[in-house]
């Protein structure tokens, strides 16, 4: 037996999110200023979500009149968005052509302009091709303004597992443009309010306190409150996965998926007639009051995060919610997907969060009853949580 040869390396990650309003306006520098970083010929592929373009018809144009001045070369693509595109090899195939045709190199970029779905995708072909080209994401919903568009993953969905195939790849940067919201649908708005509140809920009490008191104005996204939301949920995310020490996820910690595990398996369930927001609300209700049942939690506590989200809009109940078996295979399936032993985050107050390694179906059961009798006014135990 020799000595075995031992490599021992760090990579240093670093990328800014921005805010800004018009990113593709002639007069805004912001973008210009991050693709001709480097003095090297600059060729660009957009590749826009297909929604955002139906509402915003000129976008391809825009896109193209403002980088064409510094650019190589620059080609738009407008992709199908939404969660079905994660769930097919068809946009992927479509976009390792592209950056092959157009010869998109490793420091060439590539433009995700969309939804958190299409900036899933385009990570994903981004990270894989040529085992890595630049990204820079432009998130353009609340939600991926506020939460997935900020973070380090890109993943897809295989044969009903949410994001089974992935990477972790850190963008070049990211651009959050709030003229973008002015489009969305309501129910697309409110989804990133899931995510916020959950970081409030899991580490920032003061967040919490202030998404209560701003319900109204949230409900009636207000444009201050909702670039306000993003830009705290935001940054909460950033720190969590530049401080946290595991931005990588290679333990089996993720208290950022708090309400998650449930999150995901409704999704699917659900054949995505709920988006990952509307998921989100639930799941967070349903460890919310699986944490009340397991005495970590005060009852107080747990219905004021019910209000508070039932304020900003969200149902805490689905159909899904009568197929408790199949629900809580999601805490398999959770499991599976971070490696390890089970890891659930729970609550043991507003603003700080625990982990636990084993669950009790029973009491699970118990509060996913609860939540369903909470929505139909069927008369509640004495004990009402
Ligand atoms: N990678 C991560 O870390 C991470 C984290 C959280 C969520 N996600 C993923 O994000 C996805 C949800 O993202 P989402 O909530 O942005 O939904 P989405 O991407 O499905 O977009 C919702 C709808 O809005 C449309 N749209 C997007 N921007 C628009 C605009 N400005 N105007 C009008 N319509 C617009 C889209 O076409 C789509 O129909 C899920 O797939 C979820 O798994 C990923
Ligand atoms: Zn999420």
């Amino acid at each position: 037996m020799t000595d075995p040869i031992s490599s021992n390396f760090q990579v240093n990650y670093r990328y800014e999110v921005h805010f800004t309003h018009g990113v593709f306006h002639s007069d805004n520098p912001l973008l210009r200023t991050l693709l001709s970083r480097e003095n090297l010929p600059i060729r660009t592929l957009a590749a826009v979500d297909e929604g955002l373009a139906r509402s915003r018809p000129l976008l391809s144009d825009e896109i193209v009149r403002y980088c064409l001045p510094f650019s190589d070369r620059i080609h738009v693509v407008v992709l199908q968005a939404g969660e079905s595109n994660k769930n097919t090899i068809e946009g992927l195939h479509e976009l390792y052509r592209l950056i092959a045709q157009k010869g998109i190199c490793r420091h060439s970029f590539i433009l995700a302009v969309g939804g958190g779905a299409l900036l899933d995708l385009v990570g994903f072909a981004a990270a894989t091709a040529h085992r890595g080209v630049r990204l820079i994401r432009i998130p353009t919903t609340t939600l991926s303004q506020a939460d997935s568009g900020v973070g380090v993953k890109n993943g897809m969905n295989f044969e009903g597992k949410k994001n089974f195939i992935g990477s972790f790849a850190p963008p070049f940067a990211v651009v959050n443009d709030f003229e973008m919201l002015a489009t969305l649908p309501d129910l697309v708005k409110r989804s990133g309010y899931a995510e916020a509140v959950k970081v409030g809920l899991i580490r920032d009490r003061f967040f919490f306190d202030e998404i209560e008191a701003a319900a109204p104005e949230l409900t009636r996204f207000e444009p201050q409150s909702l670039q306000w939301i993003i830009r705290r949920c935001a940054e909460g995310h950033a720190n969590h996965i530049a401080s946290g020490g595991d931005p990588f996820e290679t333990g089996s910690s993720r208290p950022l998926d708090f309400g998650h595990w449930s999150a995901h398996k409704l999704e699917t369930m659900s054949q995505f007639r709920l988006s990952h927001g509307e998921a989100v609300a639930i799941g967070i209700a349903i460890d919310v009051a699986y944490s009340v049942r397991i005495g970590l939690l005060d009852e107080d506590s747990a219905e004021r995060i019910f209000a508070v989200l039932e304020k900003l809009g969200f149902s805490l109940c689905a159909s899904e919610l009568s197929g408790m078996d199949v629900l809580l295979g999601g805490l398999e399936d959770f499991r599976e997907h971070l490696g390890g032993e089970l890891t659930i985050m729970l609550l043991e107050e507003i603003g700080t969060a625990t982990e636990v390694h084993a669950i009790d179906c029973a009491k699970m059961k118990s509060a996913i009853r609860f939540l369903r009798r909470r929505q139909t006014g069927a008369p509640r135990p004495r004990r009402s949580i």
